[in-house]
């Protein structure tokens, strides 16, 4: 566990906490002297060498090893892609529908995840959405839907708009009792706890680094567990899939043997700097450290709003990292919260506060300070917003 001195020098290497109190890490992680550090190391890269693709190149296949070994995998299971979405779409484009055509996903994922499967219909598959049940999403849906028609079941971690937590193992048991696959969503958890997804035992996992991972956006990660590789060609391709990208031959598709094989173009190399240095400061500081200390916030805030009569769509016993209040109003919540210097999201009725280690005890109060004051606005009512 960190000691208040400890977290104060974190925070201290985020600047925007000398103006602002931030829980917005759902949405963008906050900018750190390291990630910052690491744009002018590739600029002066540049400079200095014009066009150092051999260090680029290596830059990234160190990024690679570095997210494999944050998620327990090997670097050959880890796609480097440009979004969680390209990740996916490279998965989808590979599946067969005419043996197995349902997608069974929950109403909670993130709406990309709805699209995606969606635009496979003309392929053949079915997508079967779970209809929540308020803000629960009851695994037992998943074991009534899912069957031997099931193709795959993406799954979020944490749903973005509630911070509802998926129970992963169970629905990964039920699924491949079914002969089904599992696709992890981690975007809104990846980067609070330490994560294993030999352990998860999933099938795909996908995130991105522009939130808890602390990067910029334009870097996404694809986990695919080591033997479904040589089974899935995806219908998406490009130089950077092939087994020799630097081979230059035009005539023929020779895709490389690992999870490369769900890349496409040349990487963005500034945000592989930039998520790179994200990942290794979260490191340094340690995942478990990361977790208690989101932990406490998260309960000191559901406590907070419980005592202030906010209803709260997040599960009591949260482990964050986002905890979502009801309000009737959030647009207008979110803009008194911003005039006091204190930034934060919604999604539909929701108000999303999000927590990272450089947040402390501190933030939580200043926040609740504003919802007492704010009360109003946290009764149900139309969100006109
Ligand atoms: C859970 C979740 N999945 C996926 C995404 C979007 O992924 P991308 O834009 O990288 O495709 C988000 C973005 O907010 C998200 O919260």
């Amino acid at each position: 566990m960190l000691s208040d001195a400890e977290i104060r020098g974190i925070r201290a290497k985020f600047r925007i906490f000398i103006k602002k109190v931030y829980l917005n890490s759902c949405s963008q992680g906050a900018l750190s002297d390291s990630v910052e550090a690491s744009f002018q190391e590739h600029l002066q890269s540049w400079h200095e060498g014009g066009s150092p693709w051999d260090l680029w190149v290596q830059k990234y296949e160190q990024m690679r090893a570095q997210f494999a070994s944050f998620i327990g995998a090997s670097p050959d299971e880890v796609a480097v892609v440009a979004s969680a979405s390209a990740g996916i779409n490279a998965i989808a484009s590979a599946l067969d529908f005419g043996k197995r055509r349902k997608v069974v996903l929950g109403e909670f994922e993130f709406p990309t995840i709805g699209h995606i499967w969606l635009a496979q219909q003309p392929c053949g598959a079915r997508p079967e959405f779970l209809t929540a049940q308020g803000d629960d999403l009851p695994v037992e849906l998943y074991a009534k839907a899912v069957d031997e028609d099931t193709s795959i079941v993406p799954v979020t971690h944490v749903c973005f708009k509630n911070g509802f937590r998926s129970s992963v193992r169970e629905i990964c048991r039920i699924a491949h009792a079914k002969g089904a696959l599992v696709l992890v969503d981690d975007y809104q958890d990846c980067g609070t706890r330490p994560v294993n997804v030999k352990e998860l035992d999933v099938d795909f996992y996908v995130t991105g680094t522009l939130k808890y991972l602390l990067g910029p956006s334009g870097v996404a990660f694809l986990y695919v567990r080591k033997e479904l590789i040589p089974l899935l060609e995806p219908k998406i391709s490009g130089w950077f899939a092939q087994r020799n990208p630097f081979a230059f031959d035009v005539r023929h598709l020779d895709l490389a043997p690992s999870a490369r094989r769900f890349e496409s173009g040349t990487p963005p190399i500034p945000n592989i700097y930039a998520a790179s240095a994200g990942i290794e400061l979260l490191r340094e500081v340690g995942l478990e450290n990361i977790a208690v200390q989101i932990r406490k916030l998260a309960q000191l805030l559901i406590k907070g709003a419980r005592d202030l009569g906010i209803r709260i769509k997040t599960p009591s016993d949260s482990m964050g990292p986002l905890v979502v209040l009801q309000s009737g109003n959030v647009e207008a919540i979110i803009r008194r919260l911003a005039a006091e210097n204190v930034i934060c999201s919604g999604r539909h009725d929701g108000l999303r506060i999000s927590f990272h280690v450089h947040n402390t005890r501190n933030d939580v109060e200043t926040v609740l300070e504003l919802l007492k004051k704010n009360r109003k606005l946290m009764e149900p009512g139309t969100n006109a917003a």
